[in-house]
């Protein structure tokens, strides 16, 4: 018999050790030595939009503070108020019915719902079907819920969407879940007409969840209007869709988002959550309400103010001799690297050579390698620094 080992014993969890570092502290830890050194660094890594949350939506929440009613335990489901707010957006917005009462989760900002879903959906043996490249919670919430991910490889030549035909048949018999998301971080890619309705004929012959990340819905900006996967046709038999007002309405720091679509999946992921949170903090709530209520101009203005950015980056990108594939939307910018050097090593040159922090696609699964992604999350000014000091690296 193994003699005992308390040392051993003392050890952190075996899961803990199946997940990849999680990318964006990487990335911080080189950022913050880069800064300590004194250097000017131009941050282009994190999605974290450096535009203010809009007065109307922090001033009602400063009145919420004051209200006592907010200092206690907030409904984990979000109030019925905000679950109203976020029926009318979907009906209004994207042409959406849902029941406020089972069809709609507030969460704790997008990602803690998306983290916790395996748990509610597959458990040990089971598949999830992530997109590669991705979202990273896509895979370590499957980690964690001790399934398995496979990961689904978004090609280029197929405009980042996802080959399901491709899919192994003994993987899809185990396979329970699938994220999709578009418009699509890193890609900046958005979904066609056409492909979730097929999506869903797909997902419902084989009986695979279908999740599907609106994160970036309000970010289209090519032309065709926001789309929501619950739009197709049988959706909401298969599948559920995250929204957030992160990056709409400039409130990352806040923490606030929903899960709308299949019933049954909703109230197992409600009951995943209850045994881990207590709900969106009530004057939160307050602003997410304000926000939906009144703020589809603001949202205009924040996405427009992107949208130019994103133009103007990726024509200095070009100009640089960059290939930069145009996407459909996102504040992100989706680079193949230079020749001879690997995305990890782009982005470590980037940093040395001319202070920008970038993301290297590799840090989004292994089809990500060969790529790095940009975001635009500086003022103007800024961006045209990091472009003069992006043409005098030598590659
Ligand atoms: C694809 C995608 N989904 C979800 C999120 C999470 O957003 P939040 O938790 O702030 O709603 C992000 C954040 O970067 C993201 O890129």
């Amino acid at each position: 018999m193994e003699s005992f080992s308390a040392e051993k014993k003392l050890g952190t969890s075996s899961q803990l050790e199946k997940l990849p570092p999680y990318l964006f502290v990487d990335i911080d830890r080189k950022k913050r030595a880069a800064i300590d050194k004194g250097l000017d660094v131009i941050n282009l890594g994190i999605g974290d939009p450096d535009l203010p949350t809009p007065d109307f939506i922090v001033e009602k929440a400063a009145a919420a503070l004051r209200n006592p009613a907010h200092h206690r335990y907030p409904s984990g489901k979000g109030g019925i108020k905000l679950r109203e707010a976020i029926a009318r957006w979907m009906r209004e917005r994207y042409a959406v019915a849902l029941d406020p009462e089972t069809e709609i989760l507030a969460l704790i900002g997008s990602k803690e719902g998306i983290g916790h879903l395996p748990r509610a959906l597959c458990g040990p043996g089971d598949f999830v079907l992530t997109p590669d490249p991705g979202y990273p919670p896509y895979r370590s919430g499957t980690i964690l819920a001790g399934a398995e991910p496979f990961p689904v490889r978004l090609a280029e030549s197929r405009g980042f969407l996802p080959d399901l035909e491709a899919i192994p048949p003994e993987i899809l018999l185990k396979s329970r879940l699938l994220f999709l998301n578009y418009p699509n971080n890193p890609t900046g890619a958005g979904a066609p007409p056409g492909f979730f309705e097929k999506v869903v004929r797909w997902a419902g012959r084989r009986g695979i969840w279908t999740a599907h990340d609106a994160a970036y819905a309000e970010m289209r900006m090519d032309g065709l209007p926001p789309a929501s996967f619950l739009q197709a046709a049988g959706s909401k038999d298969v599948g559920l869709e995250f929204h957030s007002l992160s990056k709409s309405f400039n409130m990352t720091g806040w923490r606030v988002g929903w899960a709308c679509g299949n019933a049954r999946a909703l109230k197992a992921l409600a009951q995943v959550k209850d045994n881990f949170d207590s709900g969106v903090f009530g004057a939160v709530q307050e602003a997410a309400i304000e926000a939906l209520g009144g703020g589809l101009e603001a949202v205009r203005q924040n996405m427009a103010v992107y949208k130019k950015r994103r133009e103007n980056f990726a024509q200095g990108l070009e100009t640089c001799g960059w290939k930069v594939f145009a996407g459909a939307g996102t504040f992100y910018l989706w680079c193949q690297t230079p020749p001879r050097c690997n995305s990890m090593q782009c982005v470590e040159k980037l940093l040395d050579d001319a202070q920008i922090v970038a993301v290297p696609g590799s840090g989004f699964g292994r089809f990500g390698e060969g790529y790095v992604r940009f975001t635009v999350t500086e003022k103007e000014d800024r961006l045209k620094t990091a472009l003069l000091r992006i043409a005098q690296i030598k590659w």
